[in-house]
């Protein structure tokens, strides 16, 4: 279960709702459920210490990176530098940074390259708009995101991504793509992955859904097949909301 904060919660807020939340991850838990907190940058640091120092074992995540290694990037932030902040995963290719910020399936092929190279975790984001949705063939269109994302790359680069399928239509908005829509998609994903790296790397990776995921959709989204957990925005902002949609997956 992925919890992405976007450019919410200052740093104090940060520190208090990553209290809140480890108050609630039971030791327990963390054989059962994989969590990762992706805090705005400069969150990362303070939030790892709240669980380091409860030995909580929730993992922090970066939202974005760049893929150059140094140098003059005005307000980039380097693998390197996540990794330094004890970040294990980043999400790369979220239709937010593709819509503001103009970032192309290039520019996420090459950073989730320089972050496996880094010994970072990408979770890949794709997603048809809902233009694509309602009048083309979604399903061409988020495999061309995936053989995009993955080009270059072999089955041992292949194996340390993980996937989150978010129709962007359903960011945000309150709209979930049904359990079967949802899952029928991931299906796909899966499917194309067994095509290019094999049905190993398919079968183990984690293929995840996100867009205005709740505690009242993620049941049926947990129990479709090739499901395999939840890139959360608006419902991991709050302790309690995260803590059930973590709880979920036990
Ligand atoms: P949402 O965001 O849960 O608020 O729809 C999901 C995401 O953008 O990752």
């Amino acid at each position: 279960m992925v919890a992405n904060w976007k450019m919410n919660n200052t740093l104090g807020q940060s520190v208090v709702l990553a209290q809140e939340i480890s108050n609630r991850f039971n030791s327990g838990y963390e054989d059962k459920v994989d969590v990762v907190i992706c805090p705005p940058y400069i969150g990362i640091k303070p939030v790892k210490t709240v669980f380091d120092f409860d030995k909580c074992k929730i993992s922090l995540g970066a939202q974005n990176v760049f893929y150059e290694k140094s140098g003059a990037y005005t307000g980039e932030i380097s693998v390197e530098m996540l990794s330094e902040l004890g970040c294990m995963y980043c999400i790369v290719g979220h239709s937010e940074r593709r819509e503001y910020f103009g970032e192309t399936n290039n520019d996420v092929n090459r950073k989730a390259k320089a972050l496996i190279s880094g010994k970072i975790k990408p979770i890949i984001c794709v997603g048809e708009s809902l233009y694509v949705r309602e009048n083309a063939d979604p399903q061409a269109f988020v495999l061309a995101q995936i053989d995009a994302a993955f080009a270059g790359m072999d089955a041992f680069e292949a194996k340390e991504c993980c996937i989150a399928y978010e129709p962007v239509w359903a960011i945000g908005t309150g709209r979930t793509a049904t359990p079967e829509v949802a899952g029928e998609m991931c299906r796909s994903i899966r499917v194309k992955i067994a095509e290019l790296f094999g049905d190993d790397i398919a079968s183990n990776m984690r293929i995840l859904y996100g867009g205005s995921v709740n505690v009242g959709n993620i049941d049926a989204l947990i129990a479709q097949e090739d499901i395999d957990g939840a890139l959360i925005g608006n419902a991991s902002l709050q302790a309690d909301s995260f803590a059930s949609l973590f709880k979920a997956c036990l």
